[in-house]
């Protein structure tokens, strides 16, 4: 594996990009299987490291961002990866475009955890706009885990008419259950130990809504759930799996985002799908 700290460095070796996997580091399973969606032999795969700090809300969660760098390089050694890029934010800058914010698609980026975190989504858009423009691969992986990021990356792929096939990766879970996310890391053993009661709650509003319970008794019901534990519920929400709007009468997801201590993690579930 090849690895670029300079953008003209990376750019001047004029490379072929078929699959690319932009990460913020400390990769675990979840960033590894995103990776592993590149099936057969090498193919100019891609990953790059760089924890934007204009996608952070809050001053402390951006602070305690796990920084891992010289394990997240091992881990990608031994894995089908040809080249990784570790820019810094000014030669990101001087090597693209900012996104134009008023082609910010509202509609999805104010939405659920766009509501609680202003200005996440338009910073998320901004800084995979500016690696497009650098890396211009063919593909692009994302996680299904981050749902909401990876439909606003589908709107700025159409909105900047990008010739780039967006790749899903399927969420990732350790065997209770709780999907891998890196801010895991920062939970207490015995925050950990409720933390597998998030993909429980969904998996009960999934069986509720099986159970042709009504949206709003399946919401009511899940933010009790969380009444008897120790987990603050920021939100949990039904919506249309392809548009993320307030209509039910298509596919379904049930998306959630909870506090445990300071720790904010998301999941969320396929409630109704006729295509899978
Ligand atoms: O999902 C992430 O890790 C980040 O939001 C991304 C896509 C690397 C942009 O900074």
């Amino acid at each position: 594996m090849k690895i670029f700290y300079s953008i003209d460095e990376f750019l001047k070796n004029q490379l072929q990009i078929e699959y690319f996997i932009p990460t913020m580091g400390n990769l675990h399973d979840g960033h590894l299987s995103l990776i592993n969606q590149v099936k057969g032999p090498s193919k100019g795969t891609c990953v790059s490291i760089y924890v934007n700090e204009a996608q952070f809300t809050n001053q402390e969660d951006f602070d305690n961002y796990p920084k891992t760098l010289n394990d997240d390089i091992e881990k990608l050694n031994s894995l089908n990866v040809d080249y990784l890029l570790i820019p810094e934010k000014y030669d990101i800058e001087k090597h693209s475009q900012s996104f134009d914010t008023s082609k910010e698609p509202k509609h999805i980026t104010t939405e659920l955890c766009g509501k609680f975190r202003i200005g996440h989504f338009l910073a998320v858009m901004d800084v995979v706009d500016r690696f497009f423009q650098i890396v211009k691969p063919r593909n692009a992986i994302f996680g299904e885990k981050d749902y909401q990021q990876l439909l606003v990356i589908q709107e700025l792929i159409k909105i900047c008419n990008y010739d780039i096939n967006l790749v899903r990766s399927p969420i990732i879970r350790n065997n209770e259950g709780l999907a891998l996310s890196s801010r895991n890391n920062l939970l207490s053993n015995e925050e950990r130990s409720y933390a597998a009661e998030i993909y429980k709650s969904l998996k009960y509003a999934k069986n509720l809504y099986d159970d042709k319970v009504k949206i709003d008794d399946i919401t009511e019901q899940i933010n009790k759930y969380f009444d008897e534990l120790p987990m603050k519920i920021e939100y949990f929400s039904i919506r249309d799996l392809k548009t993320l709007q307030p209509r039910y009468d298509d596919d379904l997801i049930a998306l959630i985002a909870v506090y445990l201590g300071k720790v904010r993690l998301i999941d969320n579930i396929i409630i109704k799908s006729t295509s899978k």
